[in-house]
């Protein structure tokens, strides 16, 4: 851990410079290990990508919860929490090296884009056009293609910085980058509040009409401990009804029911009860009650008795993949050396339905330019009792 140098802001505050002056005026932070400093903007090195620079951004808040966020991906290694016996651990699956992350990717904590989940084919048709896009799922686009937003290095446009502390990342998605029409410019902003909610809001506009679905890819376990599958934990969606896909995970364009499926999460209900008649396990779009909404609202919780920690979703998205982590499969190692096996994180991924650039029946997912995209997450920890 270092501290942050001023030079490696391009937008730095009035706040974070007087936070960032030493009484001397030397341009250190006055960083302590006390668990008040929320302020505190702390950073190290995290490698190299593409001749860039790799940044690790910790932000810490009052109870001293800690999410650590690089600008490879946006993504987001590590949430540290206490457990009902204070016992901290991090409550999302990610890697403390770079090198994890280049690895055929399973998205740990990353942010997501162009598109999230798959797009048919790698074509859709917009204005009498017809866009060819990456392939790298099959014959499917996922997640932005080759190289998406999970792996494009961002730039940090306001680190940590006094108050709840927050990192701002700026990407600008070229025209024709993986098939998709114009110049993308997005910004994604992290904060960490002291209610341990971490804050996400996607910004975006375009010179071209273009498909826009951004997300972030976190896999939690709230046991804090990948030898544990995410299976006991209970899950509450508040959605009456999905969008059933084929064998190549695409929605067939149903809006189906959940009422009497194993697709049901009205009522809380414990993740593996039902998950042997899932072929494949769950790895589907909830179609959330209420729609898009302009304000955030609760969808889901997800509650683990044995640590005692819960996860609450709220969004303004009018979808929710939930993905019980059937792709994992232990080859890939965490930190101390476990084996990451299947269903050792789920992920819930706030977004507008898979394929939708092919389904005109599903809410639109085309931005134009003039328009601008605007969506907030938030997922937020705590104990229960
Ligand atoms: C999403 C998809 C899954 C899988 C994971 C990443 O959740 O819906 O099918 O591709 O991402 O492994």
């Amino acid at each position: 851990m270092k501290k942050i140098k001023l030079s490696s802001l391009a937008v730095a505050t009035l706040a974070l410079i007087s936070f960032s002056c030493g009484n001397d005026g030397s341009a250190n932070s006055t960083q302590t290990d006390s668990a008040t400093t929320n302020q505190s903007p702390m950073t190290n090195d995290f490698g190299e990508v593409d001749g860039k620079k790799i940044t690790q951004y910790t932000l810490t808040n009052k109870a001293g919860d800690e999410v650590k966020i690089i600008n490879y991906g946006g993504i987001v290694t590590s949430w540290v929490t206490a457990d009902k016996a204070g016992n901290r651990s991090s409550v999302v699956l990610g890697f403390d090296k770079l090198e994890g992350y280049l690895a055929p990717p399973p998205y740990f904590g990353a942010l997501i884009g162009r598109y999230g989940n798959r797009i048919a084919g790698g074509k859709f048709k917009l204005n009498d056009t017809t866009y060819t896009l990456a392939t790298n799922n099959g014959r499917n686009h996922l997640h932005g293609g080759n190289k998406g937003f999970d792996k494009v290095v961002w730039d940090v446009t306001a680190a940590p910085s006094a108050g709840n502390p927050s990192i701002t990342l700026h990407y600008l998605s070229k025209d024709g980058e993986e098939g998709y029409p114009g110049n993308l410019d997005v910004t994604v902003t992290y904060t960490l509040t002291d209610a341990n909610e971490l804050r996400i809001v996607y910004d975006a506009t375009t010179d071209k009409a273009t498909p826009v679905n951004l997300t972030n890819h976190s896999y939690f376990n709230l046991t804090g401990d990948v030898a544990n599958t995410i299976l006991n934990h209970k899950l509450q969606i508040a959605a009456d009804r999905y969008t059933p896909v084929d064998r190549g995970l695409i929605p067939t364009g149903e809006l189906k029911a959940v009422a009497g499926t194993p697709f049901d999460f009205n009522t809380a209900t414990v993740i593996g009860e039902r998950i042997a008649q899932v072929p494949g396990g769950y790895d589907h779009n909830y179609v959330l009650n209420g729609g898009k909404t302009t304000a955030l609202r609760s969808v889901a919780t997800v509650t683990d008795s044995v640590s005692g920690r819960q996860l609450e979703v709220q969004t303004m998205e009018p979808g929710l993949q939930f993905y019980s982590g059937n792709f994992l499969d232990g080859t890939l190692k965490s930190n101390a050396g476990q084996p990451i096996n299947k269903h050792t994180g789920f992920c819930l991924e706030t977004q507008h339905f898979p394929d939708s650039p092919n389904q005109p029946s599903f809410p639109s997912t085309i931005l134009q330019p003039g328009q601008k995209y605007h969506t907030e997450t938030v997922y937020k920890v705590s104990v229960v009792r």
